[in-house]
């Protein structure tokens, strides 16, 4: 596939479009009619119209947002809210740009799965716009991580992660900024399960896209931190490196190594933190060493 440079707007039906030819390896470029340019390109604008009115919009009357933040940011900070007589929580965006259509449109793909909070729909309050899901009564695995949590929950709790990493991978949704303070723990009876949150990078198969790696420097993969990175090479094996920085918070405490003997808890890591794409396994494949 030829690889995208540049596009200039020459009037208003024509383009130029610059690109490395696939096979030559030269810059080439040609002159193309605004149509042309939505068909290879899709209408990020219409794709978003379209997400839009895939969602519920919530009008302020329907909902009561409250000033509690419980946890904040660069772009967003989220608010505990009540809609419908249920708390939900209400993320707060200052503007609909791309984070927010990822955040929204990611997160009704996953809504089926336990391990991702339902979405309750989008809402425009003053000048900010919010998404509003479900509240996730729990705390983040980094905090959950300094309970001292015994050894059978713990498992549990890694082994739910991995499950749900394997259901995101499997439809197709990367999420591009898994770390310890974006997994949330919460009890369920007397039992602990996990929901992924911030989707604000998260992407699904879109392979045009140019992309800008964002998150903490430590959960980036490494192909990503280079400024020359396209969307090519942001894909499920991304999530897998960042997967090893969570692994290792986990086994820093030695709670699972000391008592999870049977498993290589050295080889799973060192092969999720590989350098090479291609050598890092897949979510099914790490889930198959933690049986
Ligand atoms: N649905 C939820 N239920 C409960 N707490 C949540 C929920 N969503 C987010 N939080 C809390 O708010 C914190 C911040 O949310 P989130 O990670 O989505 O945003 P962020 O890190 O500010 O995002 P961004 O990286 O887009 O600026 C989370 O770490 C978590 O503690
Ligand atoms: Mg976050």
């Amino acid at each position: 596939m030829d690889i995208p440079l540049e596009l200039k707007i020459l009037n208003n039906e024509m383009m130029k479009f610059i690109f490395k030819h696939e096979k030559e390896g030269k810059k080439c470029t040609c002159n193309l009619d605004l149509d042309m340019v939505v068909k290879i390109y899709g209408d990020e604008e219409q794709q978003q119209i379209e997400i839009e009115q895939e969602l519920e919009t919530i009008e302020p009357g329907q909902i009561y947002v409250s000033g509690q933040c419980i946890g904040s940011g660069y772009f967003s900070q989220v608010f505990i809210g009540t809609h419908n007589n249920i708390q939900v929580a209400c993320k707060r965006y200052p503007m609909k740009g791309d984070t927010f259509y990822n955040e929204t449109a990611n997160l009704k793909l996953l809504a089926p799965h336990q391990s991702f909070p339902t979405l309750h729909g989008i809402l425009k309050l003053g000048i900010f716009y919010y998404i509003i899901m479900e509240l996730v009564n729990g705390i983040t695995l980094e905090n959950y991580l300094n309970t001292n949590p015994n050894p059978v929950e713990l498992f549990s709790v890694l082994r739910k992660i991995v499950k749900a990493l394997v259901y995101m991978h499997s439809i197709g949704v990367t999420h591009a900024n898994i770390s310890t303070s974006n997994i949330l723990v919460y009890r369920f009876g007397n039992k602990c399960r996990i929901k992924f949150v911030d989707f604000a990078f998260s992407r699904n198969n879109d392979p045009h896209e140019e992309i800008k790696c964002k998150g903490k420097i430590e959960y980036i993969a490494p192909e990503l931190r280079d400024k020359s990175q396209t969307r090519a090479d942001l894909n499920e094996k991304t999530d897998v490196y960042s997967f090893s920085v969570v692994l290792k918070k986990i086994l820093a405490s030695n709670i699972l190594r000391d008592n999870f003997l049977r498993i290589d808890w050295f080889s799973i890591y060192s092969n999720c933190s590989d350098a090479s794409q291609s050598k890092r396994p897949t979510f099914e494949e790490i889930l198959k060493c933690l049986s």
